[in-house]
Protein backbone atom coordinates (compact mmCIF):
# COMPACT_ATOMS: atom_id res chain seq x y z
CA UNK A 1 0.00 0.00 0.00
CA UNK A 2 0.99 3.17 -0.56
CA UNK A 3 2.68 5.52 2.19
CA UNK A 4 0.36 8.07 3.31
CA UNK A 5 2.64 10.87 2.09
CA UNK A 6 1.82 9.19 -0.79
CA UNK A 7 3.84 8.55 -3.91
CA UNK A 8 4.65 5.83 -4.39
CA UNK A 9 6.79 5.09 -7.12
CA UNK A 10 8.50 7.84 -8.93
CA UNK A 11 7.50 9.10 -12.33
CA UNK A 12 10.85 7.63 -13.75
CA UNK A 13 11.60 11.07 -16.00
CA UNK A 14 14.80 12.81 -15.39
CA UNK A 15 15.24 15.66 -17.69
CA UNK A 16 18.76 16.99 -18.22
CA UNK A 17 19.30 20.65 -17.63
CA UNK A 18 21.60 22.58 -15.22
CA UNK A 19 20.77 25.34 -12.39
CA UNK A 20 21.99 28.07 -15.22
CA UNK A 21 23.14 31.41 -14.24
CA UNK A 22 20.43 32.61 -16.45
CA UNK A 23 17.51 30.73 -14.92
CA UNK A 24 18.44 31.57 -11.62
CA UNK A 25 19.18 35.50 -12.43
CA UNK A 26 15.43 35.36 -13.66
CA UNK A 27 14.07 33.84 -11.28
CA UNK A 28 15.89 36.35 -8.81
CA UNK A 29 14.27 39.05 -10.81
CA UNK A 30 10.70 37.50 -10.83
CA UNK A 31 10.86 36.81 -7.52
CA UNK A 32 10.98 40.15 -6.42
CA UNK A 33 7.17 40.39 -6.86
CA UNK A 34 6.83 39.35 -3.71
CA UNK A 35 8.07 42.32 -2.69
CA UNK A 36 5.25 44.35 -2.93
CA UNK A 37 2.90 42.04 -1.08
CA UNK A 38 5.27 42.21 1.87
CA UNK A 39 6.03 45.97 1.95
CA UNK A 40 2.26 45.95 2.36
CA UNK A 41 1.80 43.35 4.75
CA UNK A 42 4.60 45.36 6.84
CA UNK A 43 3.84 48.54 6.58
CA UNK A 44 -0.01 48.78 7.66
CA UNK A 45 0.36 47.57 11.12
CA UNK A 46 2.96 50.35 11.75
CA UNK A 47 1.45 53.43 10.10
CA UNK A 48 -2.07 52.10 12.59
CA UNK A 49 0.46 52.46 15.69
CA UNK A 50 1.65 56.06 14.69
CA UNK A 51 -0.38 58.89 16.38
CA UNK A 52 0.03 61.71 13.60
CA UNK A 53 -1.57 59.47 11.41
CA UNK A 54 -4.48 58.29 14.00
CA UNK A 55 -5.18 61.70 14.13
CA UNK A 56 -5.67 62.62 11.06
CA UNK A 57 -7.49 60.35 9.43
CA UNK A 58 -8.96 57.83 12.27
CA UNK A 59 -9.70 60.37 14.73
CA UNK A 60 -12.03 58.22 16.92
CA UNK A 61 -10.04 55.34 17.32
CA UNK A 62 -7.00 57.90 18.51
CA UNK A 63 -9.33 59.44 21.25
CA UNK A 64 -10.78 56.00 22.62
CA UNK A 65 -6.96 54.75 22.87
CA UNK A 66 -6.17 57.81 24.61
CA UNK A 67 -9.01 57.70 26.55
CA UNK A 68 -8.95 54.04 27.18
CA UNK A 69 -5.50 54.07 29.08
CA UNK A 70 -6.10 52.22 32.04
CA UNK A 71 -9.21 49.90 30.80
CA UNK A 72 -8.89 47.22 29.77
CA UNK A 73 -6.08 46.70 27.00
CA UNK A 74 -7.77 43.92 24.88
CA UNK A 75 -9.56 46.51 23.28
CA UNK A 76 -8.21 49.44 22.90
CA UNK A 77 -7.58 49.35 19.15
CA UNK A 78 -11.33 47.36 18.33
CA UNK A 79 -12.61 49.95 15.13
CA UNK A 80 -13.70 48.58 12.08
CA UNK A 81 -12.94 51.38 10.34
CA UNK A 82 -9.58 51.25 11.34
CA UNK A 83 -9.45 47.37 10.13
CA UNK A 84 -10.56 48.68 6.93
CA UNK A 85 -7.63 50.24 6.01
CA UNK A 86 -5.59 47.17 6.49
CA UNK A 87 -8.06 44.62 5.22
CA UNK A 88 -9.73 46.95 1.68
CA UNK A 89 -6.24 45.70 0.09
CA UNK A 90 -6.94 41.49 0.35
CA UNK A 91 -10.39 42.19 -1.16
CA UNK A 92 -9.24 44.02 -4.11
CA UNK A 93 -6.18 41.44 -4.60
CA UNK A 94 -9.06 38.79 -4.22
CA UNK A 95 -10.90 40.42 -7.33
CA UNK A 96 -7.81 41.01 -9.41
CA UNK A 97 -6.43 37.31 -8.93
CA UNK A 98 -9.36 36.43 -10.92
CA UNK A 99 -8.71 38.47 -13.92
CA UNK A 100 -5.15 37.68 -13.65
CA UNK A 101 -6.12 34.10 -14.53
CA UNK A 102 -6.99 35.72 -18.00
CA UNK A 103 -4.40 37.61 -18.70
CA UNK A 104 -1.89 35.29 -17.33
CA UNK A 105 -2.74 32.35 -19.16
CA UNK A 106 -3.63 34.66 -23.04
CA UNK A 107 -1.51 37.14 -22.99
CA UNK A 108 1.73 35.31 -20.70
CA UNK A 109 2.93 35.47 -17.25
CA UNK A 110 5.51 38.42 -17.61
CA UNK A 111 2.35 41.04 -18.57
CA UNK A 112 0.57 39.96 -15.30
CA UNK A 113 3.71 41.05 -13.21
CA UNK A 114 4.09 43.76 -15.07
CA UNK A 115 0.60 45.08 -14.53
CA UNK A 116 1.05 44.04 -11.04
CA UNK A 117 3.64 46.84 -10.52
CA UNK A 118 2.21 49.15 -12.39
CA UNK A 119 -1.13 49.09 -10.26
CA UNK A 120 0.55 48.78 -7.10
CA UNK A 121 3.30 52.09 -7.86
CA UNK A 122 -0.36 53.85 -8.89
CA UNK A 123 -1.72 53.10 -5.60
CA UNK A 124 1.50 53.60 -3.20
CA UNK A 125 1.21 57.32 -5.30
CA UNK A 126 -1.83 58.11 -3.78
CA UNK A 127 -1.61 57.06 -0.60
CA UNK A 128 1.86 58.55 -0.14
CA UNK A 129 -0.18 62.18 -0.46
CA UNK A 130 -3.28 61.08 1.03
CA UNK A 131 -5.62 64.07 2.34
CA UNK A 132 -8.53 62.04 2.88
CA UNK A 133 -9.90 58.48 4.13
CA UNK A 134 -10.89 58.16 0.36
CA UNK A 135 -7.61 58.90 -0.92
CA UNK A 136 -5.89 56.27 1.56
CA UNK A 137 -9.01 53.49 0.59
CA UNK A 138 -9.04 53.90 -3.19
CA UNK A 139 -4.69 53.77 -3.55
CA UNK A 140 -5.01 50.76 -1.25
CA UNK A 141 -7.18 49.33 -3.28
CA UNK A 142 -4.48 49.81 -6.51
CA UNK A 143 -2.05 48.12 -4.26
CA UNK A 144 -4.38 45.33 -3.57
CA UNK A 145 -5.30 44.81 -7.58
CA UNK A 146 -1.44 45.06 -7.91
CA UNK A 147 -1.15 42.10 -5.74
CA UNK A 148 -3.49 39.89 -7.12
CA UNK A 149 -1.66 40.36 -10.45
CA UNK A 150 1.90 39.60 -8.54
CA UNK A 151 0.48 36.44 -6.47
CA UNK A 152 -1.03 35.42 -9.43
CA UNK A 153 1.71 34.97 -11.99
CA UNK A 154 5.11 34.87 -10.10
CA UNK A 155 4.48 31.59 -8.39
CA UNK A 156 3.06 30.08 -11.59
CA UNK A 157 6.35 31.74 -13.33
CA UNK A 158 9.13 30.67 -10.83
CA UNK A 159 7.78 26.92 -10.85
CA UNK A 160 7.54 26.61 -14.44
CA UNK A 161 10.86 28.48 -15.23
CA UNK A 162 12.85 26.00 -12.36
CA UNK A 163 14.75 23.09 -12.99
CA UNK A 164 12.05 20.89 -11.26
CA UNK A 165 15.25 19.31 -8.59
CA UNK A 166 15.80 22.77 -7.45
CA UNK A 167 12.03 24.14 -8.29
CA UNK A 168 11.22 24.34 -4.24
CA UNK A 169 14.49 26.57 -3.65
CA UNK A 170 13.99 28.79 -6.94
CA UNK A 171 10.10 28.88 -5.53
CA UNK A 172 11.13 30.67 -2.71
CA UNK A 173 12.71 33.10 -3.27
CA UNK A 174 9.10 34.76 -3.61
CA UNK A 175 8.43 34.12 0.03
CA UNK A 176 11.99 35.34 0.87
CA UNK A 177 10.79 38.50 -0.73
CA UNK A 178 7.92 38.60 1.12
CA UNK A 179 9.19 38.27 4.21
CA UNK A 180 12.40 40.73 3.07
CA UNK A 181 9.30 43.56 2.17
CA UNK A 182 7.95 42.98 5.74
CA UNK A 183 11.43 43.23 7.53
CA UNK A 184 12.13 46.44 4.72
CA UNK A 185 8.52 47.73 6.23
CA UNK A 186 9.30 47.14 9.40
CA UNK A 187 12.34 49.05 9.88
CA UNK A 188 11.25 52.11 7.70
CA UNK A 189 8.03 52.50 10.11
CA UNK A 190 10.58 52.53 13.05
CA UNK A 191 12.87 55.01 11.72
CA UNK A 192 9.88 57.21 10.24
CA UNK A 193 7.78 56.90 13.30
CA UNK A 194 10.34 59.48 14.78
CA UNK A 195 10.51 61.78 12.02
CA UNK A 196 9.27 65.34 13.88
CA UNK A 197 6.27 67.17 12.45
CA UNK A 198 4.58 63.73 12.03
CA UNK A 199 4.38 63.20 8.07
CA UNK A 200 6.89 59.73 8.49
CA UNK A 201 3.87 57.70 7.21
CA UNK A 202 3.86 59.79 4.19
CA UNK A 203 6.53 57.80 3.63
CA UNK A 204 5.68 54.60 5.14
CA UNK A 205 3.09 54.59 2.48
CA UNK A 206 4.89 56.44 -0.56
CA UNK A 207 8.14 54.21 0.02
CA UNK A 208 6.03 51.38 -1.72
CA UNK A 209 6.88 52.90 -4.98
CA UNK A 210 10.18 51.43 -4.34
CA UNK A 211 9.36 47.91 -4.60
CA UNK A 212 7.00 48.50 -7.47
CA UNK A 213 9.34 49.98 -9.44
CA UNK A 214 11.78 47.31 -8.70
CA UNK A 215 9.26 44.36 -10.09
CA UNK A 216 7.91 46.84 -12.86
CA UNK A 217 11.05 47.25 -14.74
CA UNK A 218 12.18 43.96 -13.73
CA UNK A 219 9.55 42.00 -15.24
CA UNK A 220 10.18 44.25 -18.81
CA UNK A 221 13.50 42.29 -18.96
CA UNK A 222 12.40 38.52 -18.07
CA UNK A 223 11.67 36.28 -20.91
CA UNK A 224 8.33 33.99 -20.62
CA UNK A 225 8.02 30.92 -19.79
CA UNK A 226 8.39 27.88 -22.39
CA UNK A 227 4.88 26.68 -20.92
CA UNK A 228 3.63 29.81 -21.27
CA UNK A 229 4.99 30.56 -24.57
CA UNK A 230 3.51 27.30 -26.06
CA UNK A 231 0.65 27.41 -24.69
CA UNK A 232 0.73 30.85 -27.10
CA UNK A 233 1.39 29.07 -29.92
CA UNK A 234 4.91 30.19 -29.89
CA UNK A 235 6.54 26.69 -30.28
CA UNK A 236 10.02 27.48 -32.00
CA UNK A 237 10.70 30.57 -29.66
CA UNK A 238 10.08 28.05 -26.81
CA UNK A 239 12.31 25.47 -27.88
CA UNK A 240 15.17 27.73 -28.18
CA UNK A 241 14.64 29.63 -25.05
CA UNK A 242 14.44 26.40 -22.72
CA UNK A 243 17.51 25.52 -24.23
CA UNK A 244 19.03 28.88 -22.64
CA UNK A 245 17.55 28.29 -19.76
CA UNK A 246 18.55 24.53 -18.94
CA UNK A 247 21.89 25.69 -20.69
CA UNK A 248 22.26 22.23 -22.85
CA UNK A 249 21.43 21.44 -26.38
CA UNK A 250 19.31 18.64 -25.81
CA UNK A 251 15.97 19.70 -24.09
CA UNK A 252 13.76 16.98 -26.52
CA UNK A 253 12.29 15.15 -23.70
CA UNK A 254 11.38 18.11 -21.72
CA UNK A 255 9.95 20.04 -24.47
CA UNK A 256 7.70 16.87 -25.65
CA UNK A 257 6.04 17.02 -22.45
CA UNK A 258 5.25 20.94 -22.35
CA UNK A 259 3.89 20.42 -25.72
CA UNK A 260 1.83 17.49 -24.50
CA UNK A 261 0.92 19.61 -21.85
CA UNK A 262 -0.46 22.23 -23.75
CA UNK A 263 -1.82 20.37 -26.31
CA UNK A 264 -4.17 18.78 -23.72
CA UNK A 265 -4.47 22.06 -22.09
CA UNK A 266 -6.24 23.41 -25.49
CA UNK A 267 -8.90 21.08 -25.28
CA UNK A 268 -9.96 22.75 -22.34
CA UNK A 269 -12.31 25.51 -23.24
CA UNK A 270 -13.68 26.36 -19.79
CA UNK A 271 -10.75 26.63 -17.06
CA UNK A 272 -12.89 27.28 -14.60
CA UNK A 273 -16.12 25.01 -15.21
CA UNK A 274 -13.19 22.50 -15.86
CA UNK A 275 -11.98 22.44 -12.47
CA UNK A 276 -15.03 21.32 -10.83
CA UNK A 277 -14.31 17.65 -12.96
CA UNK A 278 -13.88 14.81 -10.26
CA UNK A 279 -10.15 14.23 -11.46
CA UNK A 280 -9.25 17.62 -10.83
CA UNK A 281 -10.45 17.34 -7.04
CA UNK A 282 -7.42 16.93 -5.33
CA UNK A 283 -6.07 19.86 -6.98
CA UNK A 284 -9.35 22.06 -6.62
CA UNK A 285 -9.26 20.56 -2.17
CA UNK A 286 -5.74 21.42 -2.45
CA UNK A 287 -6.38 24.88 -3.87
CA UNK A 288 -9.01 25.86 -1.53
CA UNK A 289 -7.67 24.08 1.38
CA UNK A 290 -3.54 25.39 1.46
CA UNK A 291 -4.64 29.17 1.25
CA UNK A 292 -7.09 28.91 3.94
CA UNK A 293 -4.87 26.86 6.41
CA UNK A 294 -2.18 29.39 5.83
CA UNK A 295 -3.89 32.47 6.93
CA UNK A 296 -5.64 30.33 9.38
CA UNK A 297 -1.77 29.87 10.89
CA UNK A 298 -2.61 32.90 12.78
CA UNK A 299 0.47 34.49 10.93
CA UNK A 300 -1.16 37.65 9.64
CA UNK A 301 -1.86 38.45 13.56
CA UNK A 302 1.74 38.90 13.90
CA UNK A 303 2.74 40.41 10.78
CA UNK A 304 -0.08 42.91 10.78
CA UNK A 305 -0.26 43.56 14.36
CA UNK A 306 2.91 43.19 16.10
CA UNK A 307 3.25 46.24 17.10
CA UNK A 308 -0.56 46.56 18.26
CA UNK A 309 0.19 43.15 19.95
CA UNK A 310 3.14 44.70 21.76
CA UNK A 311 1.40 47.25 22.15
CA UNK A 312 -1.34 45.64 24.05
CA UNK A 313 0.53 43.60 26.25
CA UNK A 314 2.79 46.51 27.86
CA UNK A 315 5.37 47.56 25.61
CA UNK A 316 5.85 51.32 24.52
CA UNK A 317 5.33 52.56 21.41
CA UNK A 318 8.94 52.42 20.38
CA UNK A 319 9.79 49.22 21.88
CA UNK A 320 6.46 47.57 20.19
CA UNK A 321 8.05 48.67 16.42
CA UNK A 322 11.73 47.11 17.49
CA UNK A 323 9.66 43.86 18.37
CA UNK A 324 8.45 44.22 14.81
CA UNK A 325 11.69 44.12 13.76
CA UNK A 326 12.88 41.28 15.66
CA UNK A 327 10.26 39.22 14.37
CA UNK A 328 11.11 40.93 10.42
CA UNK A 329 14.63 39.33 10.64
CA UNK A 330 13.47 36.17 12.40
CA UNK A 331 10.94 35.70 9.68
CA UNK A 332 13.58 36.23 6.86
CA UNK A 333 16.29 33.83 8.53
CA UNK A 334 13.84 31.08 8.80
CA UNK A 335 12.42 31.60 5.48
CA UNK A 336 16.26 30.85 4.19
CA UNK A 337 16.39 27.34 6.02
CA UNK A 338 13.20 26.53 4.05
CA UNK A 339 15.34 27.66 0.52
CA UNK A 340 17.76 25.28 2.00
CA UNK A 341 15.98 21.98 2.83
CA UNK A 342 12.32 21.95 0.39
CA UNK A 343 14.31 20.01 -1.88
CA UNK A 344 16.54 17.69 0.38
CA UNK A 345 13.96 17.32 3.53
CA UNK A 346 10.82 17.74 1.27
CA UNK A 347 7.53 19.13 1.55
CA UNK A 348 5.72 17.36 4.50
CA UNK A 349 8.49 17.21 6.35
CA UNK A 350 8.46 20.93 6.65
CA UNK A 351 4.40 21.47 7.16
CA UNK A 352 4.77 18.95 10.00
CA UNK A 353 7.57 20.06 11.73
CA UNK A 354 6.69 23.80 11.51
CA UNK A 355 2.73 22.69 12.42
CA UNK A 356 4.29 21.21 15.89
CA UNK A 357 6.52 24.17 16.57
CA UNK A 358 3.78 26.89 15.90
CA UNK A 359 0.99 24.95 18.30
CA UNK A 360 3.62 24.57 21.13
CA UNK A 361 4.29 28.34 20.77
CA UNK A 362 0.79 29.38 20.56
CA UNK A 363 0.08 27.16 23.85
CA UNK A 364 3.05 28.89 25.68
CA UNK A 365 2.10 32.56 24.34
CA UNK A 366 -2.14 31.62 25.45
CA UNK A 367 -0.77 30.61 28.57
CA UNK A 368 1.43 33.70 29.38
CA UNK A 369 -0.77 36.17 28.13
CA UNK A 370 -3.68 34.80 30.41
CA UNK A 371 -1.63 34.48 33.32
CA UNK A 372 -1.16 38.30 33.23
CA UNK A 373 -3.80 39.49 31.62
CA UNK A 374 -6.16 36.94 32.84
CA UNK A 375 -10.19 37.95 31.53
CA UNK A 376 -10.01 41.88 32.38
CA UNK A 377 -7.45 42.58 30.24
CA UNK A 378 -5.36 44.23 33.09
CA UNK A 379 -2.00 43.36 33.79
CA UNK A 380 -0.76 45.67 36.43
CA UNK A 381 3.41 45.39 36.52
CA UNK A 382 5.14 43.35 33.79
CA UNK A 383 8.51 42.42 34.77
CA UNK A 384 10.93 42.39 31.95
CA UNK A 385 11.22 38.39 31.64
CA UNK A 386 7.65 38.50 31.00
CA UNK A 387 7.89 40.51 28.10
CA UNK A 388 10.90 38.40 26.73
CA UNK A 389 9.27 35.25 26.78
CA UNK A 390 6.41 36.39 25.10
CA UNK A 391 8.77 37.61 22.52
CA UNK A 392 10.56 34.65 21.93
CA UNK A 393 7.83 32.17 21.88
CA UNK A 394 6.43 35.01 19.01
CA UNK A 395 10.13 34.48 17.17
CA UNK A 396 9.80 30.53 17.46
CA UNK A 397 6.56 30.65 16.36
CA UNK A 398 7.17 32.69 13.19
CA UNK A 399 9.73 30.76 12.26
CA UNK A 400 7.72 27.69 12.12
CA UNK A 401 5.78 29.57 10.08
CA UNK A 402 8.12 30.67 8.18
CA UNK A 403 10.23 27.63 6.86
CA UNK A 404 6.76 25.80 6.44
CA UNK A 405 3.28 27.08 6.06
CA UNK A 406 4.54 30.10 4.27
CA UNK A 407 6.61 29.24 1.22
CA UNK A 408 4.87 26.08 1.15
CA UNK A 409 1.95 27.26 0.83
CA UNK A 410 2.89 29.27 -2.26
CA UNK A 411 5.14 26.69 -3.31
CA UNK A 412 2.91 23.41 -3.12
CA UNK A 413 -0.08 25.50 -4.65
CA UNK A 414 2.16 26.54 -7.90
CA UNK A 415 3.70 22.79 -8.98
CA UNK A 416 0.27 20.36 -8.32
CA UNK A 417 -2.11 21.79 -11.04
CA UNK A 418 -1.78 20.71 -14.58
CA UNK A 419 -1.25 23.43 -17.14
CA UNK A 420 -4.71 23.24 -18.80
CA UNK A 421 -6.49 24.38 -15.05
CA UNK A 422 -3.10 25.72 -13.80
CA UNK A 423 -3.61 29.35 -13.65
CA UNK A 424 -7.39 29.39 -12.92
CA UNK A 425 -6.58 26.93 -10.05
CA UNK A 426 -3.83 29.47 -9.17
CA UNK A 427 -6.36 32.37 -9.25
CA UNK A 428 -8.12 30.19 -6.42
CA UNK A 429 -5.60 29.68 -4.61
CA UNK A 430 -4.68 33.60 -4.11
CA UNK A 431 -8.47 34.70 -3.84
CA UNK A 432 -8.68 32.49 -0.86
CA UNK A 433 -5.16 33.32 0.35
CA UNK A 434 -6.42 36.99 0.00
CA UNK A 435 -9.91 36.29 1.65
CA UNK A 436 -8.69 34.86 4.68
CA UNK A 437 -6.24 37.57 4.99
CA UNK A 438 -8.98 39.88 4.76
CA UNK A 439 -10.64 38.07 7.08
CA UNK A 440 -8.36 37.53 9.72
CA UNK A 441 -6.95 41.01 9.45
CA UNK A 442 -10.42 42.35 9.80
CA UNK A 443 -12.15 40.51 12.95
CA UNK A 444 -8.60 39.98 14.60
CA UNK A 445 -8.88 43.25 16.83
CA UNK A 446 -12.83 42.36 17.71
CA UNK A 447 -11.70 38.86 18.41
CA UNK A 448 -8.57 39.65 20.47
CA UNK A 449 -11.16 42.10 22.26
CA UNK A 450 -13.44 39.45 22.79
CA UNK A 451 -11.49 36.24 22.80
CA UNK A 452 -8.92 37.80 25.02
CA UNK A 453 -5.79 35.47 25.46
CA UNK A 454 -8.28 32.27 23.90
CA UNK A 455 -6.85 34.30 19.79
CA UNK A 456 -4.28 32.14 20.30
CA UNK A 457 -5.71 29.01 21.29
CA UNK A 458 -8.76 29.48 18.53
CA UNK A 459 -5.49 29.46 15.96
CA UNK A 460 -3.91 26.50 17.67
CA UNK A 461 -6.96 24.58 16.69
CA UNK A 462 -6.86 25.37 13.16
CA UNK A 463 -2.70 24.15 13.32
CA UNK A 464 -4.07 20.68 14.69
CA UNK A 465 -6.37 20.24 11.72
CA UNK A 466 -3.82 21.31 8.71
CA UNK A 467 -1.05 19.33 10.73
CA UNK A 468 -3.84 16.15 10.42
CA UNK A 469 -4.50 17.14 7.05
CA UNK A 470 -1.43 17.05 4.99
CA UNK A 471 -0.28 14.07 6.71
CA UNK A 472 -3.03 12.02 5.23
CA UNK A 473 -3.74 14.09 2.41
CA UNK A 474 -0.73 16.30 1.15
CA UNK A 475 1.58 13.92 -1.55
CA UNK A 476 5.37 14.48 -1.51
CA UNK A 477 6.11 16.69 -4.47
CA UNK A 478 9.58 17.21 -4.07
CA UNK A 479 11.60 16.33 -6.87
CA UNK A 480 8.47 15.22 -9.47
CA UNK A 481 8.99 17.20 -12.83
CA UNK A 482 5.82 19.99 -13.34
CA UNK A 483 4.24 18.12 -16.21
CA UNK A 484 5.17 14.87 -14.50
CA UNK A 485 2.88 15.57 -11.32
CA UNK A 486 -0.55 13.46 -12.26
CA UNK A 487 1.91 10.39 -10.50
CA UNK A 488 1.54 11.56 -7.03
CA UNK A 489 -1.94 11.55 -7.38
CA UNK A 490 -2.55 8.32 -9.12
CA UNK A 491 -0.33 6.55 -6.16
CA UNK A 492 -1.89 8.41 -3.07
CA UNK A 493 -3.47 5.90 -0.98
CA UNK A 494 -7.08 8.58 -1.00
CA UNK A 495 -6.81 10.68 -4.02
CA UNK A 496 -6.40 7.89 -6.53
CA UNK A 497 -9.95 6.78 -6.26
CA UNK A 498 -10.55 10.37 -8.25
CA UNK A 499 -7.68 10.23 -10.84
CA UNK A 500 -6.94 6.22 -11.50
CA UNK A 501 -7.39 5.31 -15.22
CA UNK A 502 -7.70 8.20 -16.42
CA UNK A 503 -5.32 9.07 -19.60
CA UNK A 504 -3.46 12.49 -18.87
CA UNK A 505 -1.88 13.08 -22.36
CA UNK A 506 0.95 14.73 -20.17
CA UNK A 507 0.81 12.34 -17.01
CA UNK A 508 3.84 9.78 -16.75
CA UNK A 509 1.60 6.12 -16.45
CA UNK A 510 4.97 3.97 -15.69
CA UNK A 511 4.49 2.63 -12.39
CA UNK A 512 7.32 0.66 -10.76
CA UNK A 513 9.80 2.97 -11.74
CA UNK A 514 12.21 4.29 -8.35
CA UNK A 515 12.70 7.60 -9.62
CA UNK A 516 14.21 10.28 -6.91
CA UNK A 517 10.05 10.16 -5.61
CA UNK A 518 10.44 7.00 -4.02
CA UNK A 519 12.64 8.08 -1.57
CA UNK A 520 10.20 10.48 0.19
CA UNK A 521 8.01 10.06 2.11
C1 LIG B 1 1.56 34.77 3.59
C2 LIG B 1 1.26 36.09 4.18
C3 LIG B 1 2.14 36.31 5.39
C4 LIG B 1 3.59 36.13 5.03
C5 LIG B 1 4.47 36.24 6.25
C6 LIG B 1 3.01 34.67 3.27
O1 LIG B 1 3.28 33.44 2.74
O2 LIG B 1 0.77 34.56 2.43
O3 LIG B 1 -0.09 36.18 4.49
O4 LIG B 1 1.96 37.58 5.90
O5 LIG B 1 3.79 34.89 4.42
O6 LIG B 1 5.82 36.08 5.95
Amino acid sequence: MPAVGGIGPGTGKEYPGNLTLFVTVTCIVAATGGLIFGYDIGISGGVTTMTPFLQKFFRKVWEKKEADKSTNQYCQYDSPTLTMFTSSLYLAALLASLVASTVTRKLGRKLSMLLGGLLFFAGALINGFAKAVWMLIVGRMLLGFGVGFANQSVPLYLSEMAPYRYRGALNIGFQLSITVGILIANVLNYFFAKIKGGWGWRLSLGGAMVPALIITVGSLFLPDTPNSMIERGQTEEAREKLRRIRGIDDVDEEFRDLVAASDASKLVEHPWRNLLQRKYRPHLTMAILIPFFQQLTGINVIMFYAPVLFNTIGFGDDASLMSAVITGVVNVAATLVSIYGVDKWGRRFLFLEGGTQMLICQAVVAACIGAKFGVNGNPGDLPKWYAIVVVLFICIYVSGFAWSWGPLGWLVPSEIFPLEIRSAAQSINVSVNMLFTFAVAQVFLTMLCHLKFGLFLFFAFFVVLMSIFIYFFLPETKGIPIEEMNQVWKSHWYWSRFVEGLDYPNGGVEMGKGGQGSKNV
